[in-house]
Order: C-alpha cells, then sequence, then structure tokens
C-alpha cells in the first residue's frame, strides 16, 4: 500500500494526483469544466459535470501511472468550499445546478438579517462574516425558489452538501453523506465552537436539519469508494476544504504558522491553535483540517484581485501579450517610479472592507512607462498580502501571544522570486517555498494517509516538508514601513473614489 490519491476538485477543474509515501508526485491529471453565468452576480456549476470531469482525472491518473488501485491505501478529497449543491437521496439526482462560493444572490437575504442586528450573534457562532459568500443563504435560496424543494426537503428527501460531501455521494454510490469540519464550518450553519450544526441558526436561515450531512474530523473512516468505479474498493481517509487543505500540505500545524496561496486572488491562513476570537479587522475565523476532535482555528483573508491584476494588463490594458511576460517587463525597471496600483476591481477586502473601492493608479508622471505599472501591479499582490497579514499577525498575538514568524507560500505566483523577495521585504519575516507547491492535494493526501496509518502523525509529516527556497527581507524596517504608509496612502484614495 504505497500511493494515496488526492482528489482536488476546484472552481475552474478538477483534478487527482497520486502520491508516494514521500509525498513525491507520480501523477497527475486535470480537466476543466464549463461555469455558467445566467445573470449578472450569479455564478453555477452543473453537478454532474463536477462528478464527470473529477471521476474522469481520478481514472486517468490511475491508467498514466500503470499502478494497480490495489496499491493506493487512501482517498483524500479536497475541494472548492462553499459551494452549495442539493439532491434527491432516492436517485442521486441533483435538484438544482451548484451554486458557487463566488455567487451572491444570497445578499438580500444577508440584508435582511444584518438590518435585524443578527451578524455578531452569528458572528460569535460561526467565526465568519454574515455574506453571501457562505453556503447558508444559497441553501436558503434552493429551498425558496426551486418548485417544491421546501416540502421535499421536510419530507427527508433531500440531501445538502459542499462539493466534498457530493463526491462523497457519488464516489459511495449512496452510501455515505458527510462532510469534514473544515467545509462545514463555511456554511454559515456550523457552530465552529461547539462543534455542530447550530439549530438557532438552521432556524434562522430556515434549514431542515435533515438535509444536513454528517461532520466528521478532516482525518477520519469516510467508508470507501465503491468498487465498481476503479475495480477496488479504497478507503476514503481524509476531506478538507482546499485553503484549510494547503495550511495542512504547508505542515502548518501549530500556532503562529501561516501560508499564503499566490492565485487568481491570494488565501492567507494563520493557525491559530485553540484560540477562538471574532477579528476586528473582518478576517475569518474558521476550523483547520485536522485529525480527532480538538477545537482548533485560523484567522483566513483573502485578497479579491491577486493574479488577476496580470490578467488585467493582458487583457485590459493590453501591455503584455502573455502572462509569462509580466516578470521580465517588472523587471525592467529597477522600482515603480513612485506608481501604486491599488487593483480593487470589485472592492477591497480585509483588512479593508470597501466593496464600492474601485481601481486606482497613482504617482503617473510623463516619464511613467509600461514597465513601472507592471513592477506597480505585481507589488499589489505583495502590499495587499503584507496588510492582511500583519493585520492577521497582530490579532494573533493579542489573542495568544504567538506573533507570525514566517510565511509558506504556495500557488501559481509564488514561483515569481522578485513577487517573494518584495513579500519578505515589506513583512520583515522570512517568505520560504516548499520543493513540492501542490500543497492543497497533498494536505488530502495526508489526512487520508494518516488515517491509514501510512504516516505516523504531524511530526513525521512536518519531517517531509522541504524547503526550496527561502527569502530573507532585505531591507530595514523602516523602509518597509515608508513603502506600506505609502500603499495606504494610494488606498485610501481608491476608498475615496
Ligand atoms: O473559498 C473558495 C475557495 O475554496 C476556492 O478555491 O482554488 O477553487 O478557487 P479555488
Amino acid at each position: 500500500m504505497d500511493y494515496l490519491l488526492a482528489l482536488d476538485q476546484g472552481t475552474s477543474s478538477s483534478r487527482s494526483i497520486l502520491f508516494d509515501r514521500q509525498a513525491n508526485i507520480v501523477a497527475m491529471a486535470q480537466r476543466e469544466f464549463p461555469q455558467y453565468y445566467p445573470q449578472s452576480g450569479w455564478v453555477e456549476h452543473e453537478p454532474q459535470e463536477i462528478w464527470q470531469s473529477q471521476l474522469a482525472t481520478l481514472r486517468d491518473v490511475i491508467h498514466q501511472s500503470g499502478i494497480s488501485p490495489n496499491r493506493i491505501a487512501a482517498v483524500g478529497i479536497t475541494n472548492q468550499r462553499e459551494t452549495t449543491l442539493v439532491w434527491h437521496r432516492k436517485t442521486g439526482q441533483p435538484l438544482f445546478r451548484a451554486i458557487v462560493w463566488q455567487d451572491r444572490r444570497g445578499e438580500a437575504l444577508c440584508r435582511t438579517l444584518r438590518e435585524k442586528g443578527l451578524e455578531p450573534f452569528i458572528q460569535e457562532r460561526t467565526g465568519l462574516k454574515l455574506d453571501a459568500y457562505f453556503s447558508a443563504t444559497k441553501l436558503s435560496w434552493i429551498l425558496e425558489s426551486v418548485p417544491n424543494a421546501r416540502k421535499l426537503a421536510e419530507q427527508g428527501e433531500l440531501a445538502f452538501g459542499t462539493v466534498d460531501s457530493w463526491l462523497l455521494w457519488q464516489l459511495s454510490k449512496g452510501r455515505v453523506h458527510a462532510t469534514d469540519v473544515s467545509n462545514a464550518s463555511r456554511t454559515l450553519l456550523f457552530n465552529i465552537r461547539e462543534n455542530r450544526w447550530d439549530p438557532e441558526l438552521l432556524d434562522l436561515f430556515g434549514i431542515p436539519a435533515n438535509m444536513l450531512p454528517e461532520v466528521l474530523p478532516s482525518s477520519a473512516c469516510y467508508g470507501q469508494i465503491d468498487e465498481t468505479i476503479v475495480g477496488h474498493a479504497i478507503p476514503v481517509g481524509g476531506v478538507a476544504g482546499d485553503q484549510q487543505s494547503a495550511l495542512f500540505g504547508q505542515a502548518c500545524f501549530k500556532p503562529g504558522m501561516a501560508k499564503n496561496t499566490y492565485g487568481t486572488g491570494c488565501f492567507a491562513l494563520l493557525h491559530a491553535g485553540g484560540h477562538f476570537s471574532v477579528s476586528e479587522n473582518g478576517l475569518l475565523t474558521t476550523r483547520v483540517a485536522q485529525q480527532g476532535g480538538a477545537l482548533e482555528y485560523a484567522l483566513e483573508g483573502s485578497v479579491f484581485v491577486g493574479g488577476a491584476v496580470v490578467q488585467w494588463l493582458r487583457d485590459g490594458l493590453g501591455i503584455i501579450s502573455q502572462s509569462a511576460q509580466v516578470q521580465s517587463l517588472a523587471e525592467s525597471v529597477a522600482d515603480s517610479g513612485g506608481v501604486f496600483f491599488v487593483p480593487a476591481f470589485t472592492g477591497l477586502g480585509a483588512p479593508y472592507w470597501d466593496a464600492n473601492a474601485r481601481g486606482t493608479l497613482t504617482g503617473l508622471t510623463r516619464g511613467t512607462t509600461a514597465a513601472h505599472i507592471a513592477r506597480a501591479a505585481v507589488e499589489s499582490i505583495a502590499f495587499q498580502s503584507a496588510a492582511l497579514l500583519d493585520a492577521m499577525s497582530r490579532e494573533a498575538e493579542a489573542g495568544n501571544g504567538v506573533a507570525l514568524q514566517e510565511l509558506r507560500v504556495d500557488g501559481g505566483a509564488c514561483v515569481n522570486d522578485a513577487l517573494m523577495q518584495f513579500q519578505a521585504d515589506l513583512l520583515g519575516i522570512p517568505v520560504v517555498r516548499p520543493q513540492m507547491i501542490e500543497t492543497t492535494a497533498l494536505g488530502a493526501a495526508y489526512l487520508a494517509g494518516l488515517q491509514e496509518g501510512v504516516w505516523s502523525g504531524t511530526a513525521e509529516l512536518s519531517s517531509l516538508w522541504r524547503e526550496e527556497r527561502c527569502f530573507e527581507p532585505n531591507i530595514g524596517r523602516d523602509e518597509a514601513a515608508r513603502l506600506m504608509e505609502n500603499w495606504n496612502r494610494a488606498v485610501r484614495q481608491t476608498m475615496a473614489t
């Protein structure tokens, strides 16, 4: 039993990765699937397309590797979080399309509940903001809007799940209806401090309890994939939402350890140990992926426009024709020449929270060139992450006395050395890139492997984490403070527009 299979079901593609015991990749397969935008602010996926694309990669990866399925010790699942599905228990047929995390249709219900002053009550139990991002208002919309849905739900005929639950149901041919704590903690229905679906929250959003999946630790026995799928029944031993899975895959098991994923947006998570607090900077408190039942939390924040700023340089501004060109263009100048680019295309997230802010370029002169703008764009990814991580670190230190010591990085843009160096300079702590940057899938493989006894515990997993390169800060703290001050001045101008 030498291999672990991770299923990584993301927002734009499904992937499967086969790992060996040393956490090396043996084979990988990926398939994209369609996105549906039925009206402004709505984003949907077809549940069968999610499943079929995932199944295809699962079979591809086994085929490619030439490894017999009976040598796979366990399967781990990691997934786009919050995305909401409802299906018929008897037939497994979806009742409606999956409503994706980016979908804003729940905003009206959020506003009503906010006006009733219910946000603090909800935050105290879930650690989340009252926002349409999370599953509760999406599920409530389905129950209200799909003909017969509420009646069927009340009769116990419907099942709700996030993408992990949907995949588990399909993989087990309807035998398993479960989720893990990290996914449950993104629904707005799960009391993360009492580790249970919260009856008062269910009441508030009008959700019948009988629709909900059983919640297990992230490393646990989730049944087996049906033997007809790859000719062998393989146990499913791990489930986690993708960001928490990446934190686990980065071996951030202790308070004060953090990771930042540099993708289209950036997702930063800082392990907060057993300390729960409601953030004063608009950060989220969420449960980490974990073994066992201890209550362990992380602070989470996201940068809405990270790598997407490079796509805009390409598709909107047209100063590069391929994303990869950004690095050489940005590095063709020594600095941004006083230009700051705040890419608040869709508003600003933590720690600023201004939904109405819009993007701004400041400091332009006759001497400004495309290269300065490209440099300012790349730097904006580091500036936004630094502001976020700085707020996280201060909150963590106030909560349990442990500030951020180093930042572990992953995601597509972490290969950009200049960006990582600038990130270290701004933060004043080492930024460390691991050899293995497929940390999301690796986290799921770790969780599954722990359950099956492939690895002895987190200490062994920590020893498998290997540094590829460490970026030490090489500017003074005064200089970093001056840069952040200038950035914040540009942000204030953005918010005033
Ligand atoms: O919270 C949303 C997040 O889980 C989505 O991740 O990587 O599929 O964009 P990704």
